[in-house]
C-alpha cells in the first residue's frame, strides 16, 4: 500500500538565527527545490551489518596515514540506525528534496554481475525511501558516491576486469531502478567522477590511493567512470524511464577559475583550460558533443583514451539534468611548460594557484568567492544549456571552531551565514541572468566522515557529537537560517 503522510514530528530545538529574509530579499522561482545532501559511507556506519561487503574506503582507511587520526566510516553518524531521526530533521528544516546515496556493497557485497541483492540492504533503502515519501520529501538517489565494492578493485583496472566492473555497475543500477524506481524519480549515476579519478588515481589522497602511472591513470579511470555512467543511464532510459517517468543524470564537481592577470592572454587561457580539464572532461561528453573537449584531446594526445563512435552517440544527451557540486573559485596563473617524458596530469593543465589575498578561507582552506559561483552557473548555461536545467547538488563549507554543542553560536555561525547568504544571493543573480537552476542542496545535513580529513572537518548544518555513543545531533544556528530561506523561497535582508 502507498505510504501515507505522517503527522509532523516534534520539532527539534533550533538555536536562534538572525533573520535570513527581509524586505530586500531576492526571490527564487516558484517551485524551486531546496534540499540537503549526504552520502552512504560518510554517514551510515554499520559497515558489518546485513552482509555488507567491504568498499574501497574501508580498505583505504586502514592504510597508515591515509586518513587523519586513522579514522574510518565504521560508525560515522550511525545513520543506519538513526535514519528516522534524521528524516524528522529534514521535516523540521522544510526541505523539498533529500539527496542520499546507496551503498553498492549493501546490495551486492562483492559487486556481483548477476543474482539477487542482499535482503537487509534492500530493506534499509526501502525504509529510508518510504520514510521520505511519507514525509512528502522527494528522494534523489546517487548510485555511486565512491564506495566501490572492494572486490572490484578500482576504476582504472584493465579489461577483462574493466568490462566486469561496468557489467557489475549495470547490474546494480538495474536492481536499484527495479526496486526503488516506483518512488525514486531522480537518479544520479555518479558523484564527482573527476574527484574519484583524479584524487583517487593521480593525487592518491582518496581510495584507492594511487599516485598516477605517469600521465595516464587518471584519464583511464575517468574514461571507465564515463562508460559506467553510460551503462547505467542507458539501462534506465531503455528499460525503466517510460514506465517510471523519472530522470537520470549525474553530478559533476567544478571550481570556477579566474585568471591571475585578466590582461594576460596566457592567464586567461590557463583559467579556461583548467575549467575544461575539470568540468569539460565529463560535461563535454555528456552535455556537449559526446566526446572530450578538443583542446584537451590536443594536449593529452594518445594518453587520453578514445571513445568509439557508438559511445560518443550514447554519451551525448545521456543525462536528463546537469548536477553540479561547487565549493570554491581559484585564481590561476599560466605555468611555463615542463614536460616529464611520459606526460603528467598537472603538466597538461599548466596552471598555478594564486588566491587573491582578499578572499576569506573556510576550514578546508577553500576560498569564499560567491561571484565565482554565479560565473560558473552562467558558464554552464551558455556552454551546455542543459535541457533539464542545472541542479546544484552540493554547496557548503566546513567551519572551524565547532568543538562542542555549546560553542555553536560562536564565530562559525557568522561564517556560515555569510557564506550561504553570499552563495545563495549569487545563485539567484545567475538565475535572473538566465541560468536555469532548479534545485539546490546544502552539503551536508550532518557533520560526517570527510574522507581523508576524517571527522575533523564539519560540513553539517546539524552538529554531531562523535564522542557520544548515541551520536547526538544538535542543529546549528544555520539550520534555523536555512529554514527561513526555504519557507520564504528567498534570501537577503
Ligand atoms: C564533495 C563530495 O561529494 C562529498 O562527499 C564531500 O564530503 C564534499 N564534497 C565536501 O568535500
Amino acid at each position: 500500500a502507498a505510504p501515507t503522510v505522517a503527522a509532523p514530528p516534534p520539532a527539534p530545538a533550533v538555536p536562534a538565527a538572525p533573520p535570513a529574509v527581509g524586505p530586500g530579499a531576492k526571490a527564487f522561482p516558484p517551485g524551486f527545490l531546496w534540499g540537503t545532501a549526504t552520502s552512504s559511507y560518510q554517514i551510515e556506519g554499520a559497515i558489518n551489518e546485513g552482509g555488507r561487503g567491504p568498499s574501497i574506503w574501508d580498505t583505504f582507511c586502514k592504510q597508515p596515514g591515509a586518513v587523519v587520526n586513522g579514522e574510518c566510516g565504521t560508525v560515522a553518524t550511525d545513520h543506519y540506525h538513526k535514519y528516522e531521526e534524521d528524516l524528522d530533521l529534514l521535516v523540521a528544516l522544510g526541505v523539498k528534496v533529500y539527496r542520499f546515496s546507496i551503498a553498492w556493497s549493501r546490495l551486492y557485497p562483492n559487486g556481483e554481475t548477476a543474482g539477487e541483492p542482499l535482503p537487509e540492504g534492500v530493506a534499509f533503502y526501502n525504509n529510508l525511501i518510504d520514510g521520505l515519501v511519507r514525509r512528502n520529501i522527494t528522494p534523489a538517489a546517487t548510485l555511486y558516491h565512491w564506495d566501490l565494492p572492494a572486490a572490484l578493485e578500482h576504476w582504472a583496472v584493465e579489461s577483462p576486469k574493466r568490462d566486469n566492473l561496468i557489467n557489475a555497475f549495470g547490474h546494480y543500477s538495474r536492481t536499484c531502478f527495479r526496486l526503488y524506481g516506483d518512488r525514486v524519480k531522480h537518479w544520479l549515476t555518479l558523484n564527482e567522477p573527476w574527484v574519484a579519478a583524479i584524487i583517487g588515481h593521480v593525487v592518491g589522497e582518496h581510495a584507492p590511493g594511487h599516485k598516477e602511472k605517469p600521465g595516464t591513470e587518471g584519464y583511464v579511470a575517468a574514461h571507465a567512470l564515463l562508460l559506467g555512467h553510460l551503462r547505467s543511464a542507458r539501462i534506465y532510459k531503455g528499460e525503466f524511464q517510460a514506465a517510471q517517468r523519472g530522470l537520470v543524470g549525474l553530478t559533476l564537481n567544478s571550481d570556477w577559475h579566474i585568471p591571475f592577470d585578466a590582461a594576460d592572454p596566457a592567464d586567461v587561457e590557463a583559467a579556461a583550460r583548467n575549467t575544461e580539464f575539470v568540468l569539460g572532461h565529463f560535461a563535454h561528453p555528456i552535455f556537449g558533443a559526446g566526446d572530450y573537449p578538443p583542446r584537451m584531446k590536443a594536449i593529452v594526445g594518445n594518453r587520453l583514451p578514445a571513445f568509439t563512435a557508438a559511445e560518443v552517440a550514447g554519451l551525448k544527451g545521456s543525462a536528463d539534468f546537469f548536477g553540479l557540486n561547487h565549493y570554491t573559485t581559484r585564481r590561476v596563473k599560466a605555468q611555463a611548460p615542463w614536460a616529464p617524458p611520459e606526460g603528467n596530469y598537472w603538466a597538461d593543465i599548466l596552471t598555478e594557484d594564486k588566491p587573491d589575498p582578499a578572499w576569506s578561507q573556510t576550514d578546508m582552506a577553500w576560498s569564499v568567492v560567491p561571484s565565482g559561483f554565479k560565473a560558473l552557473l552562467v558558464h554552464i548555461q551558455e556552454t551546455y544549456a542543459p535541457a533539464g536545467g542545472i541542479w546544484v547538488m552540493e554547496n557548503g563549507l566546513a567551519a572551524a571552531g565547532e568543538t562542542s554543542a555549546a560553542a555553536l553560536n560562536a564565530t562559525a555561525a557568522v561564517e556560515r551565514q555569510s557564506f550561504f547568504s553570499g552563495y545563495l544571493g549569487a545563485m539567484q543573480e545567475a538565475i535572473t541572468e538566465g541560468a536555469d537552476v532548479r534545485a539546490y542542496c546544502i552539503w551536508s545535513l550532518l557533520d560526517n566522515f570527510e574522507w581523508a580529513f576524517g571527522y575533523d572537518k564539519r560540513f553539517g548544518i546539524v552538529w554531531v557529537d562523535f564522542t557520544d555513543a548515541a551520536r547526538k545531533r544538535t542543529p546549528k544556528p544555520i539550520f534555523g537560517w536555512y529554514q527561513q530561506v526555504i519557507a520564504a523561497n528567498a534570501v537577503g535582508a
